[in-house]
């Protein structure tokens, strides 16, 4: 059957941007795969005693400092960190002026046991309240030891408010991964959005897992506690670790310890690290441990997913049996927690008060890598529909360690007569990426199927993150950027209209408007 044609736009942008990038392949009518050759550093962690890994110096000064958004509207704040020596306050204090805090709050305490690890002291404080668009300095921990930070809280809600959002994804703790982690700071994101597998510390074992997460805590710092970083969990948060014997055991999902032994609950194993404020699970249907968690960033929704299934063995799937009968929890798509939770989240948004919907999950459901390949199949038969239905912009995935991103494609009509299913354009269908190229130790995934799939518009394995600069109720600008021997390189990048704005009468008055700015988009960059 014939494919249906591409829209004219997108043919232009497609030979402007080949016409701007001459070493790349391009495979007659599909996108583009990247023939740049990196030099990568070998795919290792850095060693235990490297400088960024320093421990703060003072007795139980605080580490592992993060923030996340603590509420829907965004003035509040979760700040969380760590202290090593004993539990100390959990108080924050904060305000306006640099030295000058005006204001405290009180937050909690937690710490975990993990084999014969002891982790530190962990605190989370929720500050609330404050002034949109405005500058917080903050102080945690003893006097003697105590640090200073800060951070800027988002514009007032308005559909057009500008926002600048970095997407990041399967960090790890590399020298990859600190080349990610430094070329994003230079690109002046505001809100980093995570699409799950943080630390690796799951390829340790025993004590080390934990430790892993220490020095992981302490290399994202020099952002973390300066900004959100609103998280999603992968598949590296699970610790499946079986050969741990007093872990695997006795499956009790209300203890955290073990309840690291499903695949179900990479939220709370995040949480049990110190990496979910729990006051953040009480949005969405989080707290059911199937793992979705929302966050709302002023006039941008973002919908995070926590859905993955990892194969696990017999012994675990028959607890997991016994766990859905006895307590409700399902772990297949359709119906599950998870499934509800989204179904509807969807309908809560309000695209006239927050213009632009963002979708955040682990893995990709368009990838045309050899890695991973389909994993996102049993997702896209089950939501894909809806991210058309509810006209989501964009859908942000990771977990493929190279960057991919599509045309505006959908899968959803099915021939009953041939009983052929492909993809094929739709104008209103969002723009999938995946950009799990963070950097961590398990390297590039090189090999891309071939020939290039028509969905495909361009793929490079590389390290990189993304950026995402929303300006207003229609226009956004989107880069990619490969990391690139230390020099921060726009690679891919395109002018994104916002999918409800433009599907109305809009559309028409800025068509003419839109192919004369990508010709000034792909110059200008
Ligand atoms: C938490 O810390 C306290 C005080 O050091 C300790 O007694 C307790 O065993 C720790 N709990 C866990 C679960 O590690
Ligand atoms: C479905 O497939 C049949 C057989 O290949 C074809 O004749 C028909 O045109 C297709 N229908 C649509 C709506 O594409
Ligand atoms: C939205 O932003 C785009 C890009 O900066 C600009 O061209 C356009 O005029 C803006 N629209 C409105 C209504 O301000």
């Amino acid at each position: 059957m014939p494919k249906v044609a591409r829209p004219p736009s997108l043919l232009l942008q497609l030979t402007l941007t080949s016409f701007i990038f001459l070493s790349f392949v391009n495979n007659g009518n599909a996108g583009i795969t990247s023939t740049f050759i990196r030099s990568e550093w070998p795919s290792v962690d850095i060693p235990l005693d490297n400088e960024v890994f320093v421990v703060p110096k003072g007795h139980n000064a605080p580490q592992q400092v993060h923030i996340t958004q603590g509420d829907y509207d965004g003035k509040a704040v979760i700040i969380s960190w760590v202290t090593a020596d004993e539990p100390g306050p959990s108080k924050v204090q904060y305000g306006t002026s640099e030295k000058r805090y005006e204001f405290s709050a009180e937050g909690r305490m937690t710490n975990y046991t993990f084999y014969k690890y002891k982790s530190g002291y962990i605190h989370h404080c929720l500050i609330d309240g404050l002034q949109y668009d405005t500058k917080y300095y903050y102080k945690i921990g003893n006097d003697d030891s105590s640090r200073e930070f800060w951070f800027q809280t988002p514009p007032k809600i308005h559909p057009d408010a500008s926002y600048k959002f970095g997407i990041i994804g399967d960090l790890g703790q590399t020298y990859n991964s600190l080349s990610t982690l430094d070329h994003y700071m230079q690109s002046e994101g505001q809100t980093v959005l995570f699409v799950g597998d943080l630390s690796y510390a799951d390829r340790y074992e025993y004590t080390d897992v934990g430790l892993r997460w220490d020095t992981w805590g302490r290399f994202v710092e020099r952002s973390t506690a300066y900004q959100p970083w609103i998280w999603s969990a992968g598949n590296h948060e699970i610790e499946y670790m079986p050969y741990m014997p007093m872990v695997s055991e006795s499956v009790d999902i209300s203890s955290p310890l073990n309840s690291r032994q499903l695949d179900m609950t990479r939220s709370q194993v995040m949480a049990v690290h110190g990496w979910m404020p729990s006051s953040r699970r009480s949005c969405g249907g989080y707290q059911t441990g199937a793992g979705p968690v929302e966050g709302v960033n002023n006039s941008k929704h973002v919908v995070l997913g926590d859905i993955y299934r990892k194969k696990v063995s017999k012994k675990i799937k028959k607890k997991i049996k016994e766990l859905e009968s006895g307590r409700g929890i399902c772990v297949t798509v359709k119906y599950t927690p998870q499934w509800m939770w989204l179904r509807e989240e969807f309908e809560r948004v309000d695209r006239e008060k927050t213009p632009w919907l963002i979708v955040v999950m682990h893995a990709p459901i368009y990838n045309s890598n050899e890695a991973h390949y389909m994993e996102g199949e049993s997702m896209r038969a089950v939501f894909e529909s809806w991210f058309i239905r509810y006209k989501v912009d964009l859908v942000f995935a990771g977990h493929v360690h190279a960057y991919e991103r599509s045309y505006r494609i959908s899968n959803i009509h099915y021939n009953v007569t041939s009983g052929e299913q492909y993809p094929v354009p739709d104008k209103s269908a969002p723009v999938y990426i995946t950009v799990g190229d963070g950097g961590n130790q398990e390297g590039l995934a090189g090999k891309f199927r071939d020939p290039q799939p028509d969905y495909s518009a361009f793929r490079e394995a590389s390290y990189g993150h993304s950026t995402l600069e929303i300006k207003n109720r229609t226009h956004a600008f989107y880069h990619w950027n490969r990391n690139d021997d230390g020099k921060k390189v726009a690679t891919d990048s395109f002018k994104l209209h916002n999918q409800y704005w433009a599907s109305n009468m809009r559309r028409r008055k800025l068509k003419k408007h839109y192919l004369r700015s990508v010709l000034g988009q792909i110059a200008a960059y």
